[in-house]
């Protein structure tokens, strides 16, 4: 039988992601955020990758402060030379790549339903949602390949696994993400890829925060199987997992992280509603 390695008694034990480097999209809010900070706590040398220059900026400034390898990367993922661009700088500063979250995207107001969404909202979700997905694995796969190999996660969404009231072209769009990292997992798997998604339900991000206020998030959370509502640092806890080398035999995988929503019928709450009216009407009538 195989021996487990023994860790002396009182040494430190190596983070998941010890002598790592990461580049994480979308890294000054949200879920990457949060997923930056975890890879930090778990040894990660890690590259913040975002649109929002000041909030890159002061969460490089932080995690350096606290001894961890942080570099800020301004960064728009639909323009694909920058994306190239930002790679080659990430590997000259941190010396490797071996660990991508490809997490940043966002929505418009005008995306509701195929009549009423513009067209040219259709392309802008298409560039910020996928092709910012495609570039970075375009450009990113090979740094992994040059140190012999690496994790993958994508943040796809929960939205595109089944249809809803509004934002079609987001949620048709990461579906697409989601069948893409299959492929990739496919294309590149026994090259020393591993790439698997995460899809999450309503998390409360600042971002989501705009657009769930409480009476909407109190009806998401109806749908849930906990009242708790989801927090960032939920989904980073699934990506730094995803990220390491515990993931090893998980592959292509869309992995959804929704407080239990996706495993109910769509009728559940109402159901239990009137199952428990009837049976306190039975009650009263015994
Ligand atoms: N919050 C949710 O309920 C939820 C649910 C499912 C999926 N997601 C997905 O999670 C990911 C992160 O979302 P979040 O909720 O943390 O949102 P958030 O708005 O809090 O954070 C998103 C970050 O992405 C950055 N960003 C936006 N456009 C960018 C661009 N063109 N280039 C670089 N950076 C850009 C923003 O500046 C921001 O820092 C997204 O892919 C989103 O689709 C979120």
């Amino acid at each position: 039988m195989a021996q487990s390695a023994k860790i002396p008694e009182g040494a430190a034990v190596p983070g998941r992601l010890h002598e790592k480097a990461a580049f994480i999209t979308g890294a000054a809010s949200g879920i990457g955020e949060a997923s930056a900070r975890a890879m930090v706590r778990e040894g990660a040398a890690v590259a913040l990758a975002d649109i929002n220059e000041s909030g890159v900026l002061a969460l490089a400034e932080e995690l350096s402060m606290r001894g961890a390898r942080a570099l800020a990367m301004v960064l728009d993922v639909s323009d694909p030379v920058a994306v190239q661009t930002n790679y080659e700088i990430a590997v000259a500063e941190l010396g490797r790549l071996d660990v991508l979250h490809l997490n940043a995207a966002a929505g418009r107001p005008d995306d509701s339903n195929v009549v009423d969404t513009p067209l040219e909202a259709w392309e802008d979700a298409f560039r910020l949602n996928v092709m910012s997905v495609v570039t970075g694995l375009k450009y990113g796969i090979p740094h992994l390949l040059a140190g012999g190999g690496g994790n993958i996660v994508v943040t796809s969404s929960g939205g595109g696994e089944a249809g809803d009231h509004s934002r079609i072209a987001y949620g048709s769009l990461k579906a697409s993400v989601t069948a893409l990292t299959r492929y990739v997992a496919v294309t590149h798997g026994r090259a020393g890829i591993n790439i698997n998604a995460v899809l999450p339900g309503l998390v409360l991000s600042p971002g989501a925060a705009t657009q769930f206020p409480a009476p909407l998030s109190a009806a998401v959370a109806k749908h849930q199987t906990t009242d708790r509502l989801t927090q960032p640092e939920d989904i980073a806890e699934l990506v730094v997992f995803l990220a390491s080398d515990d993931a090893k035999a998980i592959r292509g995988q869309g992995i959804r992280i929704d407080a239990g929503v996706s495993i109910q019928g769509g009728a559940s709450p109402t159901l239990a509603q009137a199952i428990a009216d009837l049976q306190a009407g039975v009650a009263e009538g015994a």
